[in-house]
């Protein structure tokens, strides 16, 4: 016996230790569901384990035989986020519930697990007269200006080509020999993150409008295989002294997912090596211009959280970094037990809250990923509504962007009973500028200044179609929110535009097929339209009704999440060939991401399950990375 027995464990351990070339390619073939995603995680982890070297040549290898992306993007993207990934790996069991939300978060082989229940410590509500919201007596409104996801690509070349194999064109690309089939014009294209000259254009008609202004985040281009903390530095410098020289009136920002780099790297532990300080004490630094010392510390201490009186009212906006709640933040899947309230925010919020409380003030949120989309972890976004139920009287608007998209989401008192009088918030969704969405685009608000209650949102924007459009963009009101909406609704010319009138609105959407499909027209501003039946619409007007992600009716599934709606949404470009029927899919989520390593696992998890032809790929990769891994020293030892 005491000869055999190390025998059996011998071979198990060893296969822990060091992952055969075998045993991925075998995991690799059989990835087409949850429980596959979990046992593939067994010998990634193994690989992870070797060390980020490994782990990162395998993933390349992979990326390249698979033809996820170019060479370049492979590479680049890998190199920055595969080393994040593997420290996650290293902290996890493949086959426990953190392993399903990275199974959900990249291959999108998983759907979410059930919420973990936690009750975010709440102080107690004040007297019931404090609790009284205030009622507008109908004083001329004010306006505030929102604008989003500028994502300004520096790098931008224009007569480069707009149409290329790469997620973002408009670059001189080194290994693009042909000459351009499009060439790229000055102010941007649909394939391309936003040139400086179209950012400029914006910025002067929002100095126009003479008021202060939200920016809810992603300064940085999304060419994300080659962004690194240099870039981001100098981006955000320069962009932050372009908003300044451009508008007299102040700025109040939040981080987006793209102000870091790699992107999206927001650790949840500072002394990882990784850390996200820099991008703190940078965007501290630089938006004291518009905030104050105060605030400048809290963006330090706070990860990139402040908050700050809007001039001249009694109006608290308390902007957070939502990107602690990302699903491609890969920090957090690095333990089995994920800490409740990541960096805190959650924590901060809540003091905010209670501070404007007891001043007797109102409040707006401001954040960057909005909390109830499929990109949400669905435990943060609970517990973020936890906070909104306790303090909703106060808060009288919650604004974000990153979807790329204009649309809202409602939160309940009682996500069982979706009504209006259950209806207690609404995050509004901010266009992007970006042209890879959609026409650029940004909002003006009107504002009651008893009630800061939005009374009107109007959507500007410029035409990527107006033969204009290179040498001069015009940029012109879309549509108002009010006057589209209002009759469908009856509402009251007084009221609102509060969470039960858009609760009525999702009910009219119901019922009127044509207010529904250019409410889908207005989401990308009339082009890049997403085609969308009765299936897609159900998920649609679910979403409307979800500031929880738990209940937005997004299923996962490969390739069609995340990043990779950028390939998807090429279906509808016109430019990159014949439009396929993609109708009844639900809306592509997030715009955002780019192509960083879930949109690569998410692609490759399609083409596991769809491609011909897997054999002869799987064997290229198979004789690739015997060179990649070192012989298992386990048959050296039996
Ligand atoms: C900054 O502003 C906040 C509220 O807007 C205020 O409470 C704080 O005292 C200010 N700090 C400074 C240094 O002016
Ligand atoms: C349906 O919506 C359209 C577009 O908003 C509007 O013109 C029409 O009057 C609506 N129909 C009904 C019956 O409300």
């Amino acid at each position: 016996m005491h000869t055999f027995l190390p025998l059996i464990l011998l071979p198990f351990a060893s296969a822990l230790k060091f992952p055969h070339p075998d045993s991925i390619i075998n995991g690799l073939k059989n990835t087409v569901d949850c429980d596959s995603c979990h046992s593939l995680l067994v010998p990634l982890k193994a690989l992870a384990e070797l060390g980020d070297s490994a782990f990162v040549q395998t993933l390349i290898a992979t990326c390249k035989a698979f033809k996820l992306e170019d060479e370049d993007v492979c590479v680049g993207a890998i190199s920055e986020q595969g080393p994040i990934l593997a420290h996650g790996l290293r902290g996890i069991s493949p086959f426990g519930t953190t392993a399903t939300r990275l199974c959900e978060g990249t291959f999108g082989l998983c759907q979410p697990p059930a919420v973990s229940q936690y009750t975010v410590p709440l102080p107690a509500a004040g007297p019931a007269s404090a609790r009284k919201a205030p009622v507008s007596t109908g004083k001329a409104p004010f306006q505030v200006v929102h604008f989003s996801d500028v994502h300004i690509d520096r790098q931008y070349a224009p007569g480069s080509d707009a149409n290329c194999k790469k997620p973002i064109c408009c670059r001189n690309f080194v290994d693009e020999l042909e000459p351009p089939s499009e060439p790229a014009g000055p102010f941007g294209n649909s394939n391309c993150d936003s040139p400086v000259a179209l950012a400029k254009s914006m910025l002067e008609q929002i100095s126009a409008h003479h008021t202060w202004s939200i920016f809810t985040g992603d300064v940085v281009e999304a060419a994300v295989w080659n962004v690194d903390k240099r870039e981001v530095t100098s981006d955000i410098g320069v962009f932050n002294r372009e908003l300044g020289a451009a508008l007299d009136a102040p700025v109040f920002p939040a981080i987006g997912n793209h102000d870091s780099a790699p992107v999206n790297n927001f650790p949840l532990d500072a002394t990882v090596g990784f850390d996200a300080q820099w991008v703190f004490d940078l965007e501290g630094k630089q938006w004291a211009h518009w905030t104050n010392h105060t605030a400048a510390r809290e963006v330090k201490h706070f990860s990139g959280s402040y908050s700050v009186t809007a001039p001249g009212t009694n109006l608290r906006i308390i902007s957070i970094n939502t990107v602690y709640w990302y699903k491609q933040n890969f920090w957090l899947y690095e333990s089995d037990t994920p800490a409740s309230d990541p960096r805190g925010i959650l924590e901060f919020t809540v003091n905010e809250l209670q501070a404007a409380e007891d001043e007797g003030e109102r409040v707006w949120i401001i954040g960057h990923m909005p909390p109830g989309s499929q990109d949400c972890m669905s435990d943060q976004s609970n517990y973020y509504n936890q906070i909104v139920q306790r303090y909703h009287h106060i808060i009288s608007g919650q604004f974000f962007g990153h979807t790329h998209s204009d649309e809202f989401e409602i939160a309940y008192s009682d996500y069982e009973n979706r009504r209006a009088d259950t209806a207690v918030g609404v995050a509004w969704i901010a266009p992007a500028l970006t042209p890879r969405s959609g026409n650029p685009a940004y909002k003006v608000y009107d504002v009651d200044p008893e009630t800061y209650e939005i009374m009107d949102s109007k959507v500007y924007f410029s035409d990527l179609k107006n033969p204009k459009y290179q040498t001069n963009p015009e940029w012109k009101l879309y549509y108002s929110a009010r006057e589209e909406y209002g009759p469908l609704v009856d509402l009251a010319a007084t009221a609102p535009l509060d969470a039960r009138f858009w609760h009525a609105v999702t009910e009219a959407f119901e019922k009127n097929e044509t207010a529904f499909q250019r409410y889908n027209e207005f989401m990308t501003r009339g082009t890049h339209v997403w085609p969308c039946d009765a299936t897609c619409k159900k998920v649609a007007i679910c979403q409307m009704r979800a500031a929880r992600a738990e209940n937005n009716c997004h299923v996962a599934a490969p390739g069609l999440t995340f990043g990779d709606t950028e390939r998807d949404d090429q279906t509808v470009k016109s430019s990159k060939g014949p439009a396929t029927p993609v109708s009844s899919a639900a809306h592509p989520q997030s715009q955002c991401e780019g192509a960083g390593i879930g949109h690569l696992l998410s692609q490759l998890a399609r083409k596991i399950a769809t491609e011909p032809g897997l054999e002869k790929l799987m064997e290229d990769l198979r004789s690739q990375l015997h060179t990649i891994l070192p012989p298992p020293r386990a048959t050296e030892e039996l």
